[in-house]
């Protein structure tokens, strides 16, 4: 397989708003991701991902762009980009930034002059006339709000919007949009940013004539315009004409996507368009199709994606690993215990950190922070869940309906980064824009900066591990115990040494015994998340990492 440099990385996400405050407004900016560079470094991250910094109204915390050749101002502006990219740089860290090209803010300058149809820019979104039996253009739903149409009085037609009202959908069958898309590639990457997190990227190219969708009532619309026709196409010409011109790397979000439609993009031995695609099925081990739809926790689920993954694409495409982001609940709450905070946090980083590809860690993450549970459903800033509980399941009662919410809300992992136990837990000196957990008391970085146990240095360990050990970045993986359903074990081995990784998903302690095999006798244990092991029995919520050197 090819070498690249983000191959060797492990990345840490930066969700702006929630991170750090630098000037004191209430608001994370990048003042206070410069003051925090040494920080990330010292995890043994060397990449950063940020999610959207341009100027937007916010509607969906940035993902809704009205400019894309800008930073906000509430994030500190260009200058403060700049002086952020050259710390990053300067530290040996790379920088990639979200581009979101599905849809900009009806804001955006395109939208104004498109809705009055003053060329260029009058199809530069995708516009349809009312049905004369008043219908809608399709049946289509938005993964947010309603239908994914919304009437413009100014240009008497509907548009497209397959996320919030105020972010229509572009037309990327418009040459002159996907030019558009190119220009803002090379403004940042000559800037020097590093490459690129691709927003819902598999919806960019809409089935021609936009039928109805007849075949799953239940989710109107997302099997026909994700993987669109024209899509391999579109990031084949940004890789022809801008990305093989630069070393960058691009990341792709593809919801639904298996590792057999992964390969039709990353297959590195067949042109890939693409290097990694973030996959979705780690997410559905508690829920079905949306983190709305809660179950219990399946472990035997979640295993098999990480070994499907893990296997379909070895030597073929290279995974982009991640337990947590900005559109999930929290993982201690969901697939580890709340009452075993510290030792599932610990559990659920050697669930990933040692399989084959490039980490991410989301903030907040390597301290082990967990959901939030407002009171009111006031409390919730996310449109996607004011959407869910003022319009879905309405017939439930208040109680049920807020409860859904506090297992599928996005706002659950967008709470501030609990810095210290200190006032709005060190995350601002003003007044937060957001709710800060009420648990910043006992879970805060600061705290556990001073304690050699805690979950952050657990995370610091397991990260430096991973960089030392060739096993992890280029080994073979194998899955033990495939029928368990309390206990993942996974191994990695190359012609240096072999780990193996033993991680309890179980508030019950549990008979363990070696897969056959394995010499305990002359193992090291190089990471673990109790002081006292019994070879035998498995703790709660315990994990355990084995070296062999060869
Ligand atoms: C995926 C992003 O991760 C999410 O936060 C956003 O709301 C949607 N795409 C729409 O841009």
């Amino acid at each position: 397989m090819k070498k690249q440099w983000y191959k060797d990385m492990v990345f840490y996400q930066i969700w702006p708003r929630s991170f750090k405050d630098g000037n004191g407004d209430g608001m994370g900016d990048l003042l206070g991701v410069y003051e925090k560079l040494d920080y990330i470094k010292s995890l043994g991250c060397d990449g950063i991902w940020f999610s959207p910094l341009y100027p937007s109204p916010g509607v969906d915390c940035g993902y809704d762009i009205s400019d894309y050749m800008d930073i906000a101002q509430e994030f500190g502006g260009m200058d403060a980009f700049k002086k952020m990219l050259d710390g990053a740089h300067g530290r040996g860290m790379k920088v990639i930034m979200d581009l979101v090209v599905n849809h900009t803010s009806t804001q955006h300058e395109w939208f104004q002059k498109s809705r009055q149809r003053i060329d260029p820019y009058t199809d530069y979104y995708i516009w349809r006339p009312a049905k004369p039996n008043g219908k809608l253009p399709n049946n289509w739903d938005s993964l947010f709000e309603g239908k994914a149409w919304a009437w413009d009085e100014v240009r008497q037609e509907y548009y497209m919007h397959l996320f919030a009202i105020e972010q229509a959908d572009l037309n990327m069958d418009n040459p002159l949009v996907r030019e558009e898309v190119k220009k803002i590639l090379r403004y940042w990457l000559d800037l020097g940013v590093d490459g690129f997190r691709e927003d819902v990227i598999t919806f960019i190219s809409k089935p021609e004539g936009l039928p109805d969708d007849r075949l799953m009532p239940a989710s109107k619309g997302i099997f026909m315009f994700n993987h669109g026709p024209h899509l391999h196409e579109y990031l084949e010409e940004f890789k022809r004409d801008v990305f093989s011109k630069y070393d960058c790397m691009i990341l792709a979000e593809a919801p639904l996507v298996t590792p057999k439609k992964a390969l039709e993009y990353i297959d590195e031995g067949n042109a890939p368009v693409l290097d990694m695609m973030i996959q979705f099925a780690t997410q559905e081990a508690d829920s079905f199709m949306t983190d709305y739809i809660h179950m219990p926790f399946n472990l035997r689920k979640l295993k098999r994606t990480y070994t499907k993954w893990q296997t379909e694409l070895d030597g073929k495409g290279w995974n982009m690993l991640y337990i947590e982001n900005h559109d999930h609940p929290r993982m201690v709450s969901r697939y580890g215990s709340e009452k075993f905070q510290k030792e599932s946090a610990k559990m659920l980083a050697a669930s990933y950190l040692f399989q084959k590809g490039t980490p991410f860690i989301y903030q907040g993450q390597e301290i082990g922070m967990t959901n939030w549970y407002p009171s009111d459903p006031e409390m919730y800033e996310d449109v996607q869940t004011r959407w869910q509980y003022f319009n879905v399941a309405t017939k439930r009662s208040p109680e049920k309906r807020l409860q859904r919410l506090w297992h599928g809300s996005r706002d659950a992992a967008r709470t501030p980064v609990q810095w210290d136990g200190g006032e709005n837990a060190g995350f601002t000196t003003g007044k937060p824009w957001f709710y800060i957990n009420e648990n910043y008391k006992h879970i805060n970085v600061a705290d556990q900066e001073k304690d050699e146990h805690s979950v952050l240095n657990f995370y610091r360990r397991a990260v430096q591990l991973r960089k030392e050990l060739s096993c992890v970045r280029h080994g073979n993986y194998q899955e033990y115990g495939k029928l368990s359903g309390t206990c993942y074990t996974y191994s990695r081995e190359d012609e240096n040494q072999k780990i193996l990784v033993v991680c309890a998903f179980c508030e019950k302690q549990q008979k363990w015994k070696v897969p056959a095999g394995f010499d305990l006798d002359a193992a090291e244990l190089v990471l673990r998340n109790y002081e006292k092991v019994d070879p035998s029995v498995l703790k709660p919520y315990e994990t355990r990492v084995y070296l062999w050197k060869k």
